[in-house]
C-alpha cells in the first residue's frame, strides 16, 4: 500500500506547470560533453527554474534535459542508464524500425537531418526562456559557462508568432488539465465519459498514472542514493530517481507554409471561403481556433465551461461530418472515453461491450484517450507568412515551422503512440489510406496503395476527398530526453562511473 507523499513543486522543473507564455522569448542549446568533470560541475549546481508560482516572475528561467547519451556522456553508470525506459535509451533516431513508425522516412529520414542523428545526438538539451528583451543577455551568459564542459551542437531559436502557428492556425489550445491536487482517483476501471483532467503520473514520474500504477522508472539502492534522492512511493525501500520528472520530445518541424496553402487554394478552385473551410476541416479548428465540431455545448471534467473553445467531444459526430474523422485534432486527441460511445443501458453496454454492436466497434479501434495525452511545450520558429503572400508566389526560401516539445511519462505509450497510430497511420478510425493531412509523409501503403488522400465526410451521401496532397511538415531533427526532477539532476552529475554516490 503506498503513501501518497505530498507533490514537491520545488523538485519539478517549471516546464512541466508553466508554459513560461510570458517569456515570449526562448532559444534551445543543444550540447555535447567535451569534458566530462567540467560539465559535471556546471549542472551540478546551475540554478534552475522550478514549478513554485514566483511573483513577480523571474525574468529569466532556464531548463535542463538530459539524453541517454548523455548521462553515459557524464559518466552516469550503464546499469542507471539502462534502467530509463527502453525507447529514451535506443533514442529517436537509432532505431530503422522506430524511423518508420514515427514516419522518418524519406525526406524526414534522420540520415538527413540536421541534428539528432550520429555525432549530431545532442547530449544535453538546455531551454532558455526570458522576458521580452532579455534573452540576449541570459543567452550569452549561459553560453560562456558552459564553454568549458560543452560544445554547441546547434541552437534553436524561437519565434513569437502571437500563438499563432506558421500555417496561421491559432495553436495552443487544448491542452490536459494536470491533476496537481492529486484528486482524480487513480484507478484502472473504465471511464464512460471523456475526460481532460488527466493523473499527475502521466506526465511526471514517481506519481499514480491513469492505470492507476506507477510508471517503470529507474529506482535505485536507496543506502547508496542516500538522502540526496526522494524515497519512491510505492517502494518506500527505494530511491526514485524518476520522482518529478518527465520524458521530453523535441522535434524540429519545417512547415511548407506555401505548399500548403497553394495546394488547398487549387482544391478551392481559388474561392477564398471554400479555401478556409478546406484548411479549417484539416485542423479541425478554424483558424481562430474555433472547434469545427462546434457550437462546443458540452460540460466536461476538467475541459472549461460550455462554449469554452475546448468544451467539446466528437460524441455528437461519429461520422466527422462536422470534423473530419482524420483532422489533426481529432486524430491526436479523439476525445473518447475507454468504451465506444452508444445508448445508455446494461444491454448497449453488454452489446458494445462483448463487441456485438458493429458500428461500435469500429469506432473502437481508437483506443482510449486518457492513456495518449501530451502535454505540447513547443515553440514555432522562423517568420510568419499571410496567406495572401504564401498564394502569391513564387515560394521563398522562407524557414519557419515548429520546435515540437512535448512531455510524458511515457514517450512510447504518448508521443510514439500518438505519432504512430494515429498521426501517421492510414486506417486510423477506419479510414481508406490516408495520413494526417498536416503532418504525413504521404509514403505509398506496403502494397503500393497511395496514401496522399483527405476525406471530409457529408450528411448527404459519399465524401469529399482531395487527393493528391504534399508533404507540408518535414522533420529536420530530433531527439529524446529526461527533464529531471532537481535533485535527480544534481544526482545524475555527482554519481561516479560506477554508480557509487561521491
Ligand atoms: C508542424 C507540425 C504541427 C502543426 C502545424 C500543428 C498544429 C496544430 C494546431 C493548429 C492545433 C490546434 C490548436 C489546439 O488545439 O491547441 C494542434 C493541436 C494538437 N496537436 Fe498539433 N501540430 C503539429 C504537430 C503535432 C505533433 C507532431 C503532434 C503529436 C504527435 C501534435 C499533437 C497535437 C495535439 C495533441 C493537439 C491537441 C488536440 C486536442 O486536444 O484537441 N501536433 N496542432
Amino acid at each position: 500500500m503506498s503513501t501518497a507523499l505530498p507533490v514537491e513543486l520545488d523538485d519539478i522543473q517549471g516546464l512541466v506547470r508553466f508554459g513560461y507564455k510570458h517569456h515570449t522569448e526562448a532559444s534551445y542549446l543543444l550540447l555535447r560533453v567535451i569534458d566530462r568533470d567540467a560539465a559535471r560541475r556546471w549542472l551540478a549546481a546551475v540554478p534552475i527554474c522550478t514549478a513554485t508560482s514566483v511573483e513577480p516572475p523571474p525574468e529569466t528561467a532556464l531548463q535542463v534535459a538530459l539524453g541517454s547519451e548523455g548521462m553515459r556522456a557524464l559518466g552516469v553508470a550503464d546499469a542507471i542508464v539502462d534502467s530509463f525506459a527502453a525507447e529514451f535509451v535506443t533514442g529517436m533516431a537509432n532505431d530503422a524500425n522506430r524511423a518508420r513508425r514515427l514516419g522518418d522516412v524519406g525526406v524526414n529520414e534522420p540520415s538527413r537531418w540536421q541534428w539528432g542523428a550520429g555525432a549530431r545526438v545532442p547530449h544535453v538539451l538546455l531551454l532558455l526562456y526570458a522576458l521580452p528583451g532579455k534573452l540576449a543577455g541570459f543567452q550569452s551568459a549561459i553560453e560562456a559557462q558552459c564553454a568549458a564542459g560543452f560544445e554547441l551542437v546547434d541552437c534553436l531559436t524561437t519565434s513569437d508568432l502571437d500563438g499563432v502557428e506558421p500555417f496561421g492556425f491559432t495553436d495552443g489550445i487544448s491542452q490536459p488539465l494536470v491533476d496537481w491536487q492529486r484528486k482524480r482517483p487513480a484507478q484502472d476501471g473504465e471511464r464512460g465519459d471523456y475526460s481532460n483532467l488527466s493523473c499527475l503520473g502521466e506526465y511526471l514520474l514517481g506519481y499514480p498514472n491513469e492505470y492507476g500504477g506507477y510508471t517503470d522508472r529507474p529506482l535505485l539502492d536507496a543506502d547508496l542514493a542516500g538522502p540526496r534522492l526522494p524515497r519512491a512511493e510505492d517502494a518506500p525501500d527505494r530511491a526514485d530517481l524518476g520522482r518529478n520528472g518527465s520524458y521530453l520530445v523535441l522535434r524540429q518541424m519545417r512547415q511548407d507554409v506555401h505548399g500548403f496553402w497553394q495546394f488547398v487554394d487549387r482544391c478551392a478552385g481559388g474561392n477564398p471561403g471554400l479555401r478556409d473551410r478546406i484548411a479549417a476541416a484539416m485542423v479541425g479548428r478554424s483558424r481562430d481556433g474555433v472547434p469545427l465540431i462546434g457550437p462546443a455545448d458540452e460540460a466536461i471534467e476538467g475541459g472549461g465551461a460550455p462554449g469554452d473553445r475546448n468544451a467539446f467531444t466528437y460524441r455528437a459526430d461519429p461520422h466527422g461530418v462536422r470534423c473530419p474523422l482524420g483532422a489533426h485534432i481529432r486524430r491526436s486527441n479523439p476525445r473518447n472515453a475507454d468504451l465506444p460511445p452508444g445508448r445508455p443501458g446494461f444491454v448497449s453496454w453488454a452489446m458494445r461491450t462483448l463487441g456485438l454492436d458493429g458500428e461500435a466497434l469500429d469506432r473502437d479501434l481508437v483506443a482510449s484517450t486518457r492513456f495518449h495525452r501530451l502535454l505540447r511545450r513547443g515553440r514555432e520558429y522562423g517568420v510568419g507568412v499571410p496567406v495572401e503572400q504564401a498564394l502569391a508566389g513564387p515560394p521563398v526560401s522562407t524557414e519557419t515551422g515548429l520546435h515540437f516539445i512535448c512531455l510524458g511519462a511515457s514517450i512510447a505509450r504518448q508521443f510514439e503512440f500518438v505519432q504512430n497510430a494515429w498521426a501517421v497511420g492510414v486506417h486510423f478510425d477506419g479510414l481508406p489510406n490516408e495520413s494526417d493531412p498536416l503532418l504525413g509523409t504521404r509514403a505509398p501503403a506496403a502494397d503500393g496503395t497511395p496514401t496522399d488522400g483527405f476525406s471530409m465526410p457529408r450528411a448527404d451521401g459519399a465524401a469529399d476527398r482531395l487527393a493528391g496532397l504534399p508533404q507540408f511538415v518535414t522533420v529536420l531533427g530530433g531527439a529524446y530526453f529526461f527533464l529531471p526532477g532537481i535533485r535527480a539532476l544534481r544526482f545524475l552529475a555527482t554519481t561516479q562511473m560506477n554508480g557509487e554516490p561521491r
